[in-house]
């Protein structure tokens, strides 16, 4: 079975089960895990594993499913009527819309911490399981996912430069797309690598983050499955620059990307240049 199915079926065996008589806490735990999304951050971390060595691809499982965790969490908090105010995600009802706010910040507050919780029960060393830990911690939280969050929604209405734009967007998405390669790397013990594919991961951040301000304007609401036009107060790339010179920044960074790869080992060429074939051309779909 392919890596993402055994993946998906990790993730179905590894839900939260919580005890008690609350009446929809697993429920909400599990609803947005469920729903779907692209695995966008496991797949990455999986096809730097499958490089190197696929004999650890079921220990890897841990490190992806706890990247997605963080993630999802990230996305629930996203979607509150304080941060973007959504009421869909991975076309289903937001957590808020299910069921309430404090469901929603109490689940996104649960599903942070468990990724953790996982790591600290991903069979590899202490030596590597602390690495992992310290990487997501890093770029997941107060310095990357959170900083890029509260500048994100700080600075609505607020015209941001070009370099400011790019911190922010560094921050809040591609830190953790990095962090998800260098996690792949620091499994298979390849520290080299782990330090060159963070650089590539932030350029590819960058370039996923220019992406999904452009579907915002491009794609329907199934297409995305989340509501569209919802950015026009923040400081994304398409508000700042217009789709057009948007347009222009993904094709960059999507040439800039392939360059940096030529520069890898071919094992390492050739997955992730499967998986990226999916992605670094989305803006054009
Ligand atoms: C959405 O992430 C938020 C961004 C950082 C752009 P994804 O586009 O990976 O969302 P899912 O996981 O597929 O739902
Ligand atoms: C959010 O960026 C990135 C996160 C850290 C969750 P967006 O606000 O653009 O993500 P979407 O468009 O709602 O998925
Ligand atoms: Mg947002
Ligand atoms: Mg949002
Ligand atoms: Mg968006």
């Amino acid at each position: 079975m392919a890596a993402m199915e055994q993946f998906e079926q990790f993730l179905r065996t590894h839900l939260p089960n919580v005890e008690g008589f609350h009446p929809h806490y697993e429920a909400a735990l599990h609803a947005m895990l469920l729903a779907g999304g692209k695995r966008f951050r496991p797949a990455l971390l999986l096809s730097v594993v499958r490089a190197y060595n696929t004999l650890l691809i079921p220990n890897a499982y841990h490190a992806a499913y706890a990247l997605e965790l963080l993630h999802t969490y990230s996305l629930i908090h996203d979607d509150l009527p304080l941060m973007d105010n959504a009421d869909l995600r991975r076309g289903q009802p937001t957590l808020h819309v299910q069921y309430n706010d404090v469901t929603a910040v109490l689940v996104g507050d649960a599903l942070n911490t468990y990724a953790f919780e996982v790591l600290t029960g991903a069979p590899f060393s202490d030596r590597i399981r602390v690495k992992l830990i310290r990487e997501l911690a890093h770029n997941g939280g107060l310095h990357g996912m959170v900083l890029g969050q509260i500048i994100d929604c700080h600075f609505e209405n607020q015209p941001l430069t070009l370099d400011e734009i790019k911190l922010l967007h560094i921050n809040k998405t591609a830190k953790l797309i990095a962090a998800s390669l260098k996690m792949g790397a620091i499994i298979v013990g390849k520290e080299t690598v782990a330090t060159k594919l963070y650089d590539f991961g932030l350029t590819l951040g960058l370039l996923f983050q220019v992406q999904d301000d452009i579907l915002d304007v491009t794609q329907s609401v199934q297409e995305a499955g989340k509501p569209i036009n919802n950015d026009g107060d923040k400081n994304g790339f398409v508000t700042l620059l217009g789709l057009s010179e948007a347009l222009q920044k993904a094709d960059m960074l999507a040439a800039d990307l392939f360059q940096q790869m030529q520069t890898f080992e071919t094992s390492l060429q050739h997955e992730l240049d499967v998986l990226l074939r999916h992605y670094i051309n989305r803006h054009k779909d």
